[in-house]
């Protein structure tokens, strides 16, 4: 029950409604006790073995309850049946039978009622605290982590915990209450039968918690397969025409039955052992019922000390416990099969950020004078991708980073937009550390193109307001025709309103390239990072993006990151780099008169 205490947070908010099934619950277990007790003056009256009482009772405080009860209904019985025979009596014993059934059961629909809002409260609120865990956490969280267990969590993990909710509650209120009444009203019946019983519960008790060992490590397993599946899946369908275009069906295939097969045998063992638990109890059960017959039955035949209405009323009570039980030992294994999935939930919930924003983060509002990066050094595992790596880029120029695949240019542009953190040197944006300004302010003075566009199931207007949520339809268009997009998004049959796929596949790469440079411009930031914005279109294409970047950039600061050099040329400083190192910089012309790395760079590209 450990989790319940780590999960309180999200039950507070709730607690009116477990307070209301509580309560429901006594009344519950109380009429359901009682209509089992109604049925020992049914019987007696059936056969004529009611006491017969012709005196009013009176009522004398709470300890003499049951006798006053028991006479007053013996009073009702033996003058109704002197009056208007023994029919009307069985009839008004029938009545009251019901009505203690209709109590009972009212009683236990209203605690469901009022539990179930607590219980998809807590699963709603746990989803949403999930989803904005995983909004808030940093990109390097996932490098490590497969999407689907992700997705297992916030869907079939967080699901669990609702369903074992309602079993807690179960657990420490109602079926213990059912139990502890039957067990008052067995011992106000005779108290040598009940003493009995109580040789065989802890008998029972004990067989059964046996069963319920490892099921948590068992429903684990099974929980933990469930995201291994849905992460094959989830990589299945992002990369179905690679898998297609390798014909590795068959290997996808087996990876995914493999782990379906996993998930057949755990479920198989977790299951068939939570399908123990009812037979189990039930069989005990009956087993100390049969006791019962044997040693009651003595009582009533032999001793003569138990009528043969008490006795059956007494039976009913201890039937009564039966249930219970059994649900107890079944939502027992519920709560474990809970633990399992709360740990998994609690874990994504209790990771704290490491980009977390300072207490008293500065919130920057402009950019004023210069993007200094000092003698950074930063590794993404264990090599130092970036080393004591120095740039400045004064407001109002345009930077511009090559380099060979895998020199560290992306990195950079990770690195000042604060995807991650530097591990060496600081990062300043007019003399102000990054690390001490909040996330949210840093970003609003950045616009990024990224190196894959990154695109959403949406309308293309719904994609492009990304930049900025209270543009017009005009602003829009207006962004698309700088970003060279508006030419091909006019030709759409719904225009800015066509949905575009997922992840935007229903676009060449280089439309999907022009939308994102149309989010970028739309968000009109003073600092631009463009990570080969221009790498997926045509010469055409490209002179003409370019030329809107140009426009775009004057006046604005930007890095850009490019392969192809011709469109960097009219860049104020060229940074070529090198294995994370600075290999030579300057303009084009310094660069060119040099006769280095760039020259030889410039001299492969044009021959190309
Ligand atoms: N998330 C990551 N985890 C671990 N290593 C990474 C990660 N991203 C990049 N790297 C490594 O960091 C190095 C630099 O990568 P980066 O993406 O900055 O290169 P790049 O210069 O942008 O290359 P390209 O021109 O191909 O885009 C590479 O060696 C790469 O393997
Ligand atoms: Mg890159």
């Amino acid at each position: 029950m450990d989790y319940i205490k780590k999960l309180s947070r999200f039950i507070i908010p709730y607690k009116r409604y477990a307070i209301l099934n509580i309560i429901c619950n006594v009344f519950y277990a109380l009429f359901s006790t009682l209509a089992m007790v109604s049925l020992m003056p049914m019987i007696n009256v059936l056969f004529g073995e009611s006491k017969k009482i012709y005196i009013k009772p009176v009522y004398s405080g709470l300890k003499e309850i049951k006798d006053y009860a028991e006479n007053y209904l013996n009073y009702i019985v033996t003058t109704t049946t002197e009056s208007d025979g023994p029919q009307r009596a069985l009839l008004y014993m029938i009545i009251l039978i019901i009505g203690l059934f209709l109590l009972k059961n009212l009683f236990n629909y209203l605690a469901l009622f009022f539990i179930t809002f607590l219980r998809n409260g807590v699963l709603r609120d746990l989803r949403d605290n999930i989803y904005n865990k995983v909004i808030t956490l940093p990109i390097s969280y996932y490098s490590e982590k497969k999407k689907g267990d992700i997705i297992a969590r916030i869907s079939s993990d967080v699901n669990e915990v609702k369903n074992s909710m309602l079993s807690v509650l179960e657990l420490i209120v109602k079926e213990p209450l059912t139990i502890a009444f039957a067990i008052i009203a067995m011992f106000m019946i005779s108290v040598k039968l009940t003493i009995f019983v109580f040789i065989f519960i802890p008998i029972s008790g004990f067989i059964i918690s046996r069963i319920g060992k490892s099921l948590k490590r068992k429903s684990e397993r099974v929980q933990k397969e469930q995201g291994l599946f849905l992460s094959t899946l989830e990589e299945t369908l992002g990369g179905l025409k690679v898998i297609k275009g390798f014909n590795a069906e068959k290997r996808f295939n087996t990876k995914f039955q493999d782990s379906t097969n996993r998930f057949y045998d755990f479920s198989n063992i977790l299951m068939n052992r939570q399908n123990l638990a009812s037979p189990t109890s039930e069989f005990l059960g009956i087993a100390t019922i049969a006791a019962l017959l044997w040693y009651g039955g003595n009582m009533v035949m032999v001793e003569k000390t138990l009528s043969g209405g008490a006795f059956i009323g007494y039976m009913a009570l201890a039937y009564q416990i039966l249930t219970p039980a059994k649900a107890i030992s079944k939502a027992s294994y519920k709560v474990k099969a809970g633990n399992a999935a709360a740990e998994r939930v609690l874990e994504i919930l209790e990771t704290t950020s490491s980009l977390e924003d300072l207490p008293n983060a500065i919130n920057k509002k402009e950019f004023n004078s210069e993007i200094s990066v000092n003698n950074i050094s930063f590794k993404y595992e264990d090599n130092l991708v970036l080393k004591n790596f120095s740039l400045h880029v004064p407001k109002g120029k345009t930077v511009a980073l090559v380099g060979q695949s895998g020199s560290g240019k992306s990195t950079i542009a990770n690195l000042v937009t604060r995807f991650y953190d530097v591990n060496e040197g600081v990062i300043e944006i007019d003399g102000k550390n990054i690390k001490d300004l909040t996330k949210h302010s840093l970003r609003n003075l950045m616009g990024l193109v990224t190196q894959d566009s990154i695109l959403f199931n949406d309308s293309i207007k719904n994609n492009i307001l990304l930049g900025k949520e209270e543009a017009n339809d005009t602003d829009i268009i207006e962004a698309l025709k700088i970003a060279n997009a508006w030419e091909f998004v006019k030709d759409l049959p719904n225009g800015i309103e066509t949905n575009i796929g997922d992840s935007g596949n229903k676009l060449s790469g280089g439309q999907k390239q022009r939308l994102s440079i149309a989010r970028a411009v739309l968000k009109n930031p003073p600092i631009m990072i463009l990570d080969e914005a221009t790498s997926a279109l045509d010469t055409e294409s490209e002179r003409l993006v370019q030329d809107a970047l140009e426009k775009m950039m004057k006046n604005r600061t930007s890095i850009v990151i490019a392969h192809r050099l011709s469109t960097i040329q009219n860049a104020d400083l060229i940074v070529v780099m090198q294995k994370g190192e600075i290999a030579e910089q300057g303009t084009h012309a310094e660069l060119i008169n040099k006769n280095g790395v760039y020259k030889k760079l410039v001299e492969m590209q044009s021959f190309e």
